[in-house]
């Protein structure tokens, strides 16, 4: 895994939003697989500010989301089929039959689940995934012990994933209990992976997942076992790194050499 440290949210934003727009300009019909949350706000924010500026096109590019909640209709304003509306897709010339999100109302789950994996086989597979992680270290919504070898499938969401969640949410009653979510699996045969970190509350799970053995107990530990993950993360999510790993990080000159590489 490559880890880059940055300053904060804003580098962290700029920094993801660079590796994103130049996937796009190297490569016009890619497939991005993309997360929601706070964490990614401001990579499409960036994103959609490059788009204006440099007129960066979508229009040929494929996008599959990993995840949706279940039970809740598309344009329910937590959904994150109107999440992705609203951040980036309503923003940008993105084709709108090329944008693909699991359908969390959808009759019989299982179908879905598989219909979402031929989905991504038939485009070819992800070429970048980006990802945030939750603070029990799951990836999608991918829960601590989900099977390494999970595709597609139906989870319950933990009860600290939840609470996280509930600050976009009136009341915790109102956060869904299931969600559908690629699979681990699923997420490992991006060709490429750009995790996301930010901020205090995930100071102890990516110290973790950077020191810890793999396991799937801390689900975001697998990622250790791909050939190409590159992990943005702030000061702040830094902070219970060893310094001695964070040698290299030149904050004054904020170039994008200040990373290193740890070893599997
Ligand atoms: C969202 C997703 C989740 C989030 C994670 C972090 O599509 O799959 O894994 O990335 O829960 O959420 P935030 O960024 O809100 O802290």
């Amino acid at each position: 895994m490559k880890v880059v440290a940055v300053k904060n949210f804003e580098e962290m934003s700029q920094f993801a939003a660079a590796m994103i727009s130049y996937q796009v300009k190297e490569k016009p019909n890619s497939v991005l697989g993309l997360a929601t949350g706070g964490t990614v706000v401001g990579t499409y924010k960036e994103l959609i500010k490059d788009h204006g500026q440099n007129k960066t096109s979508y229009e040929n590019i494929h996008t599959v989301n990993l995840d949706e909640y279940l039970g809740i209709e598309k344009d329910h304003p937590n959904s994150y089929h109107h999440f992705m509306m609203d951040n980036l897709f309503s923003h940008i010339n993105i084709t709108k039959d090329n944008i693909h999100i699991p359908d969390g109302l959808a009759t019989d789950y299982e179908e879905e689940s598989k219909k979402y994996e031929k989905v991504i086989s038939d485009l070819g597979g992800v070429d970048l995934q980006l990802l945030g992680i939750g603070v029990n270290g799951h990836i999608g919504f991918n829960e601590p012990g989900t099977p390494f070898q999970s595709v597609t499938h139906v989870v319950e969401l933990e009860e600290s994933t939840r609470q996280a969640n509930m600050r976009f949410f009136n009341s915790i009653e109102e956060v869904p209990t299931h969600a559908i979510t690629m699979g681990i699996s699923t997420i490992m045969k991006s060709k490429k992976i750009l995790l996301l970190v930010s901020g205090k509350t995930k100071a102890d799970i990516l110290e973790k997942v950077i020191n810890k053995d793999i396991t799937e107990r801390i689900p975001a530990t697998v990622l250790k076992n791909h050939p190409d993950v590159t992990i943005i993360a702030d000061e702040e999510a830094l902070s219970l790194v060893d310094d001695e790993k964070k040698r290299g990080f030149d904050r004054d000159k904020k170039e994008f050499t200040s990373t290193y590489l740890l070893s599997n």
